[in-house]
């Protein structure tokens, strides 16, 4: 264990307590050079080379809890400023971080704080606390540290489930996709690919092996994730079925063109004043096609959008593509947005969540996968 110390946290604990508590030296500065000394374990202590000592650090955590975090220190970290030691720590590990928030009331509850936790729970920080009560300000209100023992058990959680998938190959189709009717006009939909993206790191962080076939997407690709590039349904189906080979799961979350034009036009359609009528054939069912593949163990999740009698239609779409489970969306809830509302849909049981960021209901569906594996094996 090591212990990261602000200048700020200096402030109120000296060094020597956290240094006799883990038994290491305490890291301060950014350019410290400790890490030689640090007693960790052996596979740890390997990355510990003597470079540069926030990058050694980062590199030889499991997990990185920051406790207290100042609303200053989240608004560091979502904006990757990197100042002093821990800010630097935070920035170049890959390892989980678990946020634990303590400010005073009004601190909490600004739109700036309240946006920063949000943006880092989007982006898979475990955010514990704060709790409601008496405050160091004297006033009273939501913004102490949370109990010592919600902090372990996020601990607890955070470590187990970064190996949950180790080993697990898991295929990704997201985004829309897009159907040329000449060489400046297409079919396409609204999709951002949020969805799909953010089961495609949180399983990468779970210690799975990812591959995410995208059509487009208004998102940067996931670093860790070989990413297949595709355009038009086709594309994306040729990719999807050459990787469903050997992949052991499967999450098909893109916003697949039912139809295609039935003529590309390889010059720019010109303006006539006639009434213009387009002929539209439609595109293989992907999903269905794995479905019909599938392979023994495989586990295959869909996603269904539907703006009336979701349950009934999604259990329809679970029989016929044969599916493990259907995500089913509240379509208000989910287009375009960063966060989601859906109702996880199997053949016995529907269970609808609450509104939650897309990175979490992404962790709810890998804790899903991950049970189902189980009860196959
Ligand atoms: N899907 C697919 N290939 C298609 C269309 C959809 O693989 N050509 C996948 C989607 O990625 C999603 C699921 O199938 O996982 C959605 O099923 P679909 O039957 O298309 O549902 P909707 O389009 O939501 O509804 P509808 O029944 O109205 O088509």
């Amino acid at each position: 264990m090591i212990a990261i110390l602000t200048p700020a946290a200096t402030e109120f604990v000296t060094p020597l307590t956290f240094q006799a508590l883990t038994g290491n030296p305490v890291v301060r500065e950014l350019w410290g050079d400790q890490a030689p000394r640090f007693q960790v374990p052996a596979a740890a202590a390997k990355k510990l080379r003597g470079r540069v000592e926030h990058v050694d650090v980062a590199e030889a955590l499991d997990l990185l809890v920051i406790a207290p975090a100042t609303a200053d220190l989240m608004a560091r970290l979502v904006h990757g400023s990197a100042p002093d030691a821990l800010t630097a720590v935070a920035l170049a590990c890959r390892a989980p971080i678990v946020v634990c928030p303590a400010m005073d009331l009004e601190m909490w509850r600004k739109a700036s704080t309240q946006s920063n936790v949000r943006s880092l729970r989007a982006r898979g920080a475990r955010i514990v606390g704060p709790e409601s009560g008496a405050l160091a300000s004297g006033l009273a209100g939501p913004g102490r540290l949370a109990a010592i023992e919600a902090i372990g058990a996020a601990v607890i959680e955070a470590a187990a489930s970064r190996a949950s998938m180790a080993g697990v190959r898991v295929l990704v189709g997201a985004g829309r996709t897009e159907e040329p009717l000449d060489p400046v006009r297409m079919l396409t939909n609204r999709s951002s690919g949020r969805m799909g993206y953010a089961v495609a790191e949180a399983a990468r962080d779970r210690g799975a092996s990812v591959t995410l076939v995208s059509g487009p997407a208004d998102l940067d690709p996931p670093h860790g994730v070989e990413l297949v590039a595709v355009r038009r349904a086709a594309e994306m189906e040729r990719a999807m079925t050459l990787e469903a080979a050997r992949s052991d799961v499967i999450v098909m979350a893109a916003a697949v063109a039912d139809y295609r034009p039935a003529r590309v036009s390889a010059r720019k359609i010109k303006r006539t004043s006639d009434r213009a009528v387009l002929e539209l054939e439609p595109n293989a069912d992907i999903l269905a096609g794995l479905g019909a593949a599938r392979r023994k163990g495989q586990v295959l999740v869909g996603f269904a959008l539907e703006t009336n009698d979701g349950i009934r239609h999604a259990r329809t779409k679970l029989r016929v593509k044969r599916l493990d489970f259907v995500v089913l969306n509240a379509p208000e809830a989910s287009l375009g947005r960063e966060t989601n509302r859906v109702t996880l849909v199997d053949a016995s049981r529907a269970e609808a969540l609450a509104e939650m960021t897309k990175r979490e209901v992404a962790e709810r569906v890998l804790d899903r996968v991950i049970a189902i594996r189980g009860m196959k094996r």
